[in-house]
């Protein structure tokens, strides 16, 4: 008897049924099992993780079991967390509902829950045995988050792909090629560097500054698409005005995010933006790595020191 517990959140539930033993027909699967939570990031949390520990064990589940994580990214961090955790780790099968988690958060193996003091903050590499693309769960995605999505596929273009940027610049592309394409490219990086310790850094490129645009905003006046969206074009805007980028990368930069109903203009005060960057508990020490691209898709590292990132990004703000 080899069963499944599918793990998903309620708006998922309501929209889309997973059948998983029809989806799943090599994996032997005798019984399936459904868990709803409740949706958005609060779920990603201790106490729903607590939840689903009670639920294995409740439904007698071992080791030779399995969960699928149904949904966005918040259910594939919460629900990786919990496969990779229980009884020592369990089979991982992610079936990704959003943009997002089709194109980045199912890929690379990081998991992760929230703490009161900040997000992610507990969190383990733990690979998938499987993940499943339907991209017909993308036809009830509210636009706002499917734009989410646009925005880490428009970063991946940014860092490592001139022709997917082109495409995205046009407009004329399929959704298969879409998701392959930028699944290809967070692959790549994470095969140079699973820990994250080097290259795959690279896919931080306006997060820093993404980052601190979320907190500016209490975590829910942006979304995290468009913080990373203005991180983008502010630190291109930088880099471009300091000498370090192409010139007129920043523009393209700017209208491919208004193609895809993305913002662009950063709002925040700069010394509530250098408080925020100098705060940060992700970067520790006096320098922070700033990704920044030479030429639209081609970026580089720079380590810089945390106290000249105002004048450096002051060039970011004066049209
Ligand atoms: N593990 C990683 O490497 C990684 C990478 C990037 C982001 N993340 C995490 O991913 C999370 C964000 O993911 P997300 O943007 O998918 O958010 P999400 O999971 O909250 O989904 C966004 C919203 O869309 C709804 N939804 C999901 N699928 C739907 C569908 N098919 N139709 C209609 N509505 C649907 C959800 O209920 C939710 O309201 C964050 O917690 C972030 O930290 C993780
Ligand atoms: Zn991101």
């Amino acid at each position: 008897m080899r069963n499944a517990l599918v793990i998903t959140d309620s708006n998922v539930s309501r929209l889309h049924k997973l059948d998983a033993a029809k989806t799943f027909p090599d994996k032997g699967f005798d019984g399936t099992h459904l868990l709803v939570l409740p949706a958005g990031e609060e779920t990603k949390s201790v106490k729903y993780l607590s939840q689903i520990y009670e639920t294995l064990v409740e439904l007698n589940y071992t080791r030779s079991d399995a969960i699928i994580a149904f949904g966005g990214g918040v259910i594939g961090d919460l629900a990786g967390f919990a496969a990779s955790t229980f009884m020592r780790g369990i089979e991982l099968i992610h079936v990704p509902t959003t943009l997002l988690a089709m194109i980045d958060s199912s890929l690379g193996g990081k998991t992760a829950i929230n703490l009161p003091s900040g997000k992610n903050l507990v969190g383990t590499f733990y690979d998938a045995q499987t993940t499943h693309i339907d991209t017909n769960y993308l036809s009830t995605l509210p636009p706002k988050v499917f734009s989410d999505g646009m925005a880490e596929a428009i970063k991946h273009a940014c860092i490592a792909d001139a022709s997917l940027f082109q495409a995205l610049e046009k407009g004329d592309f399929s959704m298969e090629y879409l998701i392959a394409k930028n699944r290809e490219i967070k692959e790549a990086f994470v095969q140079l560097d699973p820990q994250d310790k080097g290259e795959r850094m690279k896919l931080n490129f306006g997060h820093t500054i993404g980052h601190a645009v979320e907190q500016y905003g209490d975590f829910s006046r942006y979304t995290h698409g468009e913080a990373v969206a203005i991180g983008m074009y502010a630190v291109t805007l930088a880099s471009e005005r300091n000498g370090m980028t192409a010139k007129g990368s920043a523009e393209r930069v700017k209208n491919v995010l208004i193609k895809y109903n993305l913002p662009y203009e950063l709002e925040i005060p700069p010394s509530i933006f250098e408080k925020t960057i100098l705060l940060d508990k992700k970067t520790s020490g006096d320098s922070i790595n700033i990704i920044f691209l030479e030429e639209i898709g081609k970026s580089s590292i720079k380590k810089m020191l945390k106290h000249s990132l105002l004048s450096f990004f002051q060039g970011a703000r004066d049209e």
